[in-house]
């Protein structure tokens, strides 16, 4: 195990805030980690633990006043491979993005769609990533922690993390009780490539690729082409992905903002709901490119905000914070974030 005192988080985080923790702790195995808490116990030590994974999805209004936890669990093991599915259980601190390239290098087919996602395997888990008309919710089977309370390890079954968009019952009533340290994900021998979603049959026909001929890897090269030319680079340009969710609003709702928007676009939920791209309602808003402080809104994609150069979490939130009253003003929608607040 390795801590650091007073340890710097301007690399751990892609908003490239300026933030240090008082304790940055690194464990190498569940054994580790199950010391540390076990040590925390005996020690009566409550000080605030935060579990990171890529720090892809956060924001530090401030300094941590406790102990940064990030695991470096990163073995992949086959645990069964049966008729068309292969199970193959990942360690939660292996880079979801090189997860992904395993699988598809392996021939173990589903997550092409998922390709370039910042982030590590755990927080993946936690936080139901998705992209391109898939989740990892779809390809996990259940999923290993450890209690930070008590040390004690404890398996999830994906129906009992409760999954929704960009949500689960780790983001919920679990909130900080449980780090993930593997997850158990289920893959299929047969490639069955997922086109629907607005975008991809277009970038393959525009690459001359046929997709009755259509690999993994063109699928994933194809993914992670449309990500680069819209998503930022966090190591050029300090941000977080889409920093507010797409919300699900009751069908009426919709329908008064098609009367001024007709062709509003959106996506149908069920019968009642229908989710509105706030990307879009941030741009009709005129927020696009623009700049408040040190912190901006994306030129090519409004869902995502930008640190300019120097900006301090606060700056990124006061941004948020306009950003919110806008879109309400107009749309009478209260958009959420997406990302977590760190205080
Ligand atoms: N749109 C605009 N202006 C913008 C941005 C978007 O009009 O500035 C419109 C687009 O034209 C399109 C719609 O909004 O009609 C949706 O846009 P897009 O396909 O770019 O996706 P998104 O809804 O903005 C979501 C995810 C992304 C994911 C993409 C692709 C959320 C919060 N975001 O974004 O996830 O990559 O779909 O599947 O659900 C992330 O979570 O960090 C992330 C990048």
């Amino acid at each position: 195990m390795k801590i650091t005192d007073n340890c710097s988080l301007k690399e751990r985080n892609t908003f490239g805030i300026a933030a240090t923790a008082r304790h940055f702790a690194e464990y190498d195995s569940v054994d580790e980690l199950q010391t540390l808490v076990g040590r925390r116990a005996a020690e009566d030590d409550a000080t605030p633990l935060l579990h990171i994974g890529g720090g892809s999805n956060l924001l530090f209004l401030g300094d941590y006043a406790g102990t940064v936890l990030h695991s470096q669990i990163r073995d992949i093991v086959v645990t069964a491979d049966e008729g068309d599915y292969v199970y193959v259980r990942v360690g939660a601190g292996v880079t979801w993005d090189d997860w992904v390239q395993y699988a598809v290098d392996s021939s173990w087919f589903g997550l092409e769609n998922l390709s370039l996602i910042p982030g590590e395997v755990g927080a993946a888990a936690v936080q139901n990533i998705g992209a391109y008309g898939a989740e990892a919710k779809d390809f996990i089977l259940f999923v290993d922690t450890v209690d930070l309370q008590t040390g004690a390890i404890r398996h999830f079954t994906v129906e009992e993390c409760r999954y929704g968009y960009r949500d689960s019952i780790f983001k919920q009533e679990l909130r900080g009780r449980y780090a993930v340290t593997h997850v158990h994900f289920r893959l299929s021998h047969s490639f069955r490539p997922r086109l629907d979603y607005g975008g991809i049959r277009r970038a393959l026909e525009e690459r001359g690729i046929d997709e009755v001929n259509l690999t993994a890897e063109q699928l994933r090269q194809t993914i992670i082409e449309i990500r680069r030319a819209k998503l930022p680079d966090p190591s050029e340009l300090g941000n977080a992905g889409s920093f507010f969710m797409n919300p699900i609003v009751d069908r009426s709702v919709f329908e008064r903002i098609q009367k001024t928007y007709p062709d509003a676009p959106h996506y149908e939920v069920d019968a009642d709901r229908v989710k509105v791209p706030a990307g879009w309602m941030i741009e009709q808003c005129g927020w696009k490119g623009k700049t408040l402080g040190r912190a901006g809104v994306y030129e090519k994609q409004a869902l995502v905000l930008v640190n300019r150069g120097g900006a301090t979490g606060k700056e990124i939130n006061d941004l948020c914070k306009a950003i919110q009253a806008d879109v309400e003003a107009r749309f009478g929608i209260l958009i959420h974030p997406e990302v977590n607040f760190i205080a």
